[in-house]
């Protein structure tokens, strides 16, 4: 690239041109507000206050501007945008369209201990700004899981979360025990959440439960521990602070929300299962009410937003709710690069408010009243 002003970081109208985890952004276009300039390969910082510039070195993360790494609990991310459970398989099929060692994190699809088929078709279903699904944990099972699918992903240079869901309390802990044994996991997030197979909701809406599987996993497993829950209940932040207590470095919040769809012509609903979960940008404004209402609540817990997030200013409306880091579902079925985009795009949008890392915007939101 050339040298000199031209190429400029920060800035309304410019063009990412490269971007790595730690604000390594560099950008082409019409510096209007920013600060950094990009000069024989090296970013310098103008001080409005001086007329020298100060050099900051592209791939030295300590001398970048915008701070992305965020902090779960034991758990540390180069940045807060992870690929959410469900939607994007056992990752391979993400590599195709994003580059994965730009991401926070990838979380494949939920393992159980044996192989499951999931429900009978249909199970998705389109809604007005949603997607409703009841997959029922479709999965090749966990030894299939630690054979064939934890080998790669501990190639694809970032986080890997691996999501596990078991029928009970017993089995949760056991495959905790083999995830933390088996090279490869970052972290273990428990789906005590989801809506299509019984026993992973009736522990997730119970909050004797839920402290009794994040006890005995965190036990059984060295790995920092993610209690993935349900928003399909009275009071989320009776859960989360069960999870919290159990000693869950983090809570995803959320999981889907319980909806039907209805062909009223044949008088049955869509979906085989009848029930099924929703997601997408319909459940955002619920998704950001929980997170809002759990990390005010909870400020010493760590959470992770999940719900609707398609483009930068919803990862930014996450954040300031209280949200460390964000997982994209839904929008990676219409737009799978939109991961990537995302880290790319947020270095600028942190910018855009005078923030120099993730970690100054979150739990920023303030009540009006
Ligand atoms: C088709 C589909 C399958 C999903 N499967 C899982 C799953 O296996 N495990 C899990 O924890 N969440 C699963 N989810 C839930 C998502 O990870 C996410 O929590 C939810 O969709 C809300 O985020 P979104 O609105 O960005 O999609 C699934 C979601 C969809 C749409």
């Amino acid at each position: 690239m050339s040298s000199g002003s031209s190429a400029i970081v920060a800035g309304a109208r410019s063009e990412v041109i490269a971007s790595g985890s730690i604000g390594k952004v560099v950008r082409r276009g019409t510096l209007s507000r920013g600060r950094l300039q990009l000069d024989e390969g090296r970013l310098i910082r103008h001080d409005e206050d001086r007329r020298d510039l100060e050099p900051a070195a592209v791939d030295d993360p300590e001398a970048c501007l915008i701070d992305l790494r965020v902090k779960l609990g034991r758990l540390e991310l180069r940045n807060p945008v992870l690929a959410a459970s469900g939607t994007c398989g056992y990752i391979r099929e993400l590599a195709a369209f994003v580059q994965l060692d730009r991401l926070g994190g990838v979380i494949p699809k939920t393992v159980t201990m044996r192989p499951r088929a999931g429900n009978a078709t249909p199970r998705t279903v389109e809604t007005p700004a949603g997607l409703l699904n009841a997959i029922g944990l479709d999965n090749d099972g966990l030894e299939h899981f630690l054979e064939h699918h934890l080998p790669y992903l501990r190639t694809v240079g970032t986080a890997v979360v691996v999501n596990i869901a078991g029928e009970t309390i017993d089995e949760f802990v056991a495959m905790a025990e083999l995830v933390g044994a088996a090279p490869g996991a970052d972290a273990v997030e428990l789906n005590i959440s989801c809506p299509n197979v019984s026993h992973g909701l009736d522990l997730g809406i119970d909050v004797r439960s839920v402290a009794e599987v994040v006890t005995r996993v965190r036990r059984a497993c060295p790995l920092p521990l993610i209690a993935k829950l349900t928003p399909n209940v009275t009071d989320l932040v009776v859960i989360a602070r069960a999870a919290a207590d159990a000693g869950a470095d983090a809570v995803s919040l959320v999981n889907t929300f319980r909806g039907i769809a209805v062909d009223w012509r044949r008088c049955k609903p869509i979906l085989a299962n009848d029930f099924g979960g929703l997601s997408g940008p319909a459940i955002k404004p619920l998704a950001l009410r929980a997170v809002w209402e759990v990390a005010r609540a909870l400020p010493a817990l760590p959470v992770i937003g999940i719900g609707g997030i398609a483009n930068i200013d919803d990862v930014l409306e996450f954040l300031v709710a209280g949200a460390s880091a964000i997982q994209v579902g839904t929008a990676n079925f219409y737009d799978p690069g939109v991961c990537e985009r995302l880290v790319a795009e947020l270095p600028a949008k942190l910018e855009e408010i005078g923030a120099t890392s993730v970690a100054e915007v979150v739990g920023t939101l303030r009540s009006n009243r």
